[in-house]
């Protein structure tokens, strides 16, 4: 890792970090600001305006996919458009039934409650969302034993917007409540393109189109990325005291971050040096990997992963984690022809 002056902060990461400070300032207000996803975008629009036609509120919103794509800036555009107020929080923050129940009573008519990490919430709070989802009720046991009763309190009409990095983690009782179901996919490098474009603008920063694209490439398909790496893109400019941020300003401080051209980092590629080396291409377990590794299963599964999925050079088998035939090209290396043969149902 080189010495950059902000700690050791992973610059990969699509996790929001201390380098993102700037990410509200970033964050795009409407949807004709919001880029790509237009699938999402589509649908979600036809329903807002249905919604607002009847005079109701949105339907129950499930966004999913990996860190950084949008979904919690999608949550904010929501509210925006249907003029309401939206209240934040998220499934480990909410430790009792009854902070639950406190935040559902206080919500106004058609407001958008967003509950990030909505895969965290525990199973006695996530069991009060039922009622409140499909019939905007309170349920409440009073009392106990024989003589408890149950009282159930009326709540506003409301828009719940959950969001989560892991879809399948959510129990079917919550997912089934979900009238809108959005899967947010990656980013192209030319709606990256547009993105960094448009943060460069309101950060005041100056960059050539080719610089940015550069940028774009890089980025695994994350707009936080992106952003994140036109602000340390910009770091070593101003080290470097040029006028606007050209190609080869990008492609050095790239370089310097130990970024490469597919936007991979150290972790990346000791995932498939681990995987070609010491497993011999696979399978091999999720867990052993992050034991060699030394990195965090989570982390793995929700950061890196997706990525290396994405391009292709790793596959899930039900015997654990295999590298295809790009990874070891990426990595240099050959794959063993007797591995070929069993994975030749994963490539094309
Ligand atoms: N479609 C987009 N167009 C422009 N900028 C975007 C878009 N999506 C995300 N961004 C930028 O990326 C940043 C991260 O997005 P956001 O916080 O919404 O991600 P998230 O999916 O909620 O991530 P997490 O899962 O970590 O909560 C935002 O600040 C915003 O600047
Ligand atoms: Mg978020």
């Amino acid at each position: 890792m080189i010495e950059s002056g902000f700690g050791d902060e992973r610059l990969i990461s699509s996790e929001r970090g201390e380098y993102d400070f700037e990410e509200n300032v970033l964050r795009p207000k409407t949807m004709e600001e919001y880029i790509g996803q237009d699938k999402v975008k589509e649908n979600l629009s036809v329903f807002m305006a249905a919604a607002k036609r009847r005079g109701e509120p949105l339907d129950h919103v499930l966004l999913y996919g990996p860190p950084g794509l949008g979904k919690t800036t999608l949550a904010h555009i929501v509210a925006n458009t249907m003029g309401t107020q939206i209240k934040l929080t998220s499934g480990p923050a909410i430790e009792r039934s009854g902070d639950l129940a406190a935040i559902l009573t206080n919500l106004n008519e058609g407001d958008v409650l967003f509950i990030d990490e909505i895969h965290r919430l525990n199973r006695s709070v996530e069991e009060i969302l039922y009622s409140a989802m499909e019939d905007y009720a309170l349920d409440i046991i009073v009392g106990k034993g024989p003589s408890a009763r149950n009282i159930r309190f009326s709540l506003k009409k409301f828009t719940l917007i959950g969001a989560t990095t892991r879809a399948g983690m959510l129990s079917s009782p919550l997912r089934d409540r979900f009238g809108i179901l959005c899967r947010l996919d990656m980013y192209t490098p030319s709606e990256l393109n547009k993105i960094v474009s448009r943060s460069a603008r309101t950060l005041g920063i100056s960059l050539e189109e080719s610089a940015g694209y550069e940028i774009a490439r890089r980025s695994r398909g994350t707009p936080r990325i992106a952003n994140r790496l036109l602000k340390r893109v910009r770091d070593f400019s101003v080290v470097s005291g040029s006028g606007a941020i050209e190609l080869r300003d990008a492609r050095r401080a790239l370089e310097k971050l130990e970024i490469d051209e597919l936007g991979l980092d150290g972790t990346d590629r000791s995932i498939l040096h681990a995987i070609i080396e010491k497993f011999g291409g696979g399978p091999v377990g999720l867990d052993t990997l992050a034991a060699t590794i030394n990195e965090d299963v989570n982390t793995i599964e929700d950061v890196y992963e997706p990525y290396l999925l994405q391009l292709g050079f790793i596959a899930r088998t039900p015997r654990g984690r295999v590298c295809l035939k790009s990874g070891y090209e990426h990595m240099g290396a050959t794959m063993p022809e007797q591995l070929k043969k069993q994975l030749s149902v994963f490539d094309e």
